[in-house]
């Protein structure tokens, strides 16, 4: 680790320290590590494919075999992944009061890693709805079956299809999941973890948060769309940096 980004974790855990109020974004770069594809990144999960003929309304309307397909393979793939250093750190920060975690992964490693209340900013893959909304279903509910034995799978109460209980492209933001994390940005720390910061309006909540007076950070290898309006950018990966910022905080 270069003495820039070691400095620069002394900085974080310095702030992190006198905070009583935390707040933390995270984006497909925290899973990295655990195995789960990002979206943009090299290999990524957009990278020749087209979100749109996936992660859209239309696309399950007009195929939702395919469409069920992909989200299928995902969560298989998804079942054999572990969380890595990154969601254990952000567990273990999430038991101090004040703190709160928006993310926008479906991934549910937050979850499995011990972070309770995490604010799902889109959904979870693990999550499914009736696709036709009918009276007798709620709105999400948990289905961790892995492989469905047949696609798209049936809703239990009306036989129509399922849909997988995330946020698609086009889509609105839960109220519940926007009002929380707009509040979350009320804070004195805000850092953004593993996200390219392209999609919004999880990308607008660190500005949000720095108007309301909030010392912002960066963890990511790359720049990004937020870099340059942020206080701290710290250049390397979650598990290493976040495990350092630990290991500081410790040291105190
Ligand atoms: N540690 C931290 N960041 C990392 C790591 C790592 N080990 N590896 C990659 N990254 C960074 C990349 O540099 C990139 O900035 O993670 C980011 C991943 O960006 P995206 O693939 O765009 O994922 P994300 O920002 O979460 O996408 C936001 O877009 O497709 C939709 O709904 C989907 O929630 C997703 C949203």
């Amino acid at each position: 680790m270069t003495d820039a980004l070691e400095e620069s974790v002394a900085a974080l855990a310095e702030r992190l320290a006198a905070a009583s109020r935390i707040t933390v974004l995270t984006g497909a770069g925290v899973s990295a590590a655990s195995g789960v594809p990002t979206y943009r990144g090299s290999g990524g999960l957009w990278r020749g494919r087209r979100a749109e003929d996936i992660a859209t309304p239309e696309a399950f309307a007009a195929d939702p075999g395919s469409v069920w397909a992909w989200y299928d393979e995902r969560r298989a793939e998804i079942a054999r992944c572990v969380p890595n250093r990154a969601h254990e750190v952000l567990a273990t920060w999430s038991r101090r009061p004040g703190f709160r975690l928006v993310t926008q992964n479906v991934d549910g490693l937050h979850e499995r890693a011990g972070t309770e209340g995490v604010i799902r900013f889109h959904g979870s893959i693990w999550d499914v709805g009736c696709w036709d909304r009918c009276a007798a279903s709620p709105r999400r509910w948990r289905d961790d079956t892995v492989p469905f034995p047949e696609l798209p799978p049936p809703c239990p109460h009306c036989g129509g299809p399922l849909r997988p209980g995330v946020v698609w492209f086009g889509e609105v933001i839960p109220g519940d999941a926007i009002e929380r994390a707009v509040a979350a940005t009320a804070c004195d720390v805000f850092l953004v973890v593993g996200t390219s910061a392209q999609v919004h309006p999880a990308a607008g909540l660190a500005v949000e948060a720095a108007r309301s007076g909030a010392f912002t950070a960066e963890v990511n290898p790359d720049a990004t769309a937020l870099s340059a309006a942020l206080d701290l950018v710290l250049p390397g990966p979650a598990e290493e940096v976040l495990d350092r910022v630990d290991r500081a905080l410790a040291d105190r």
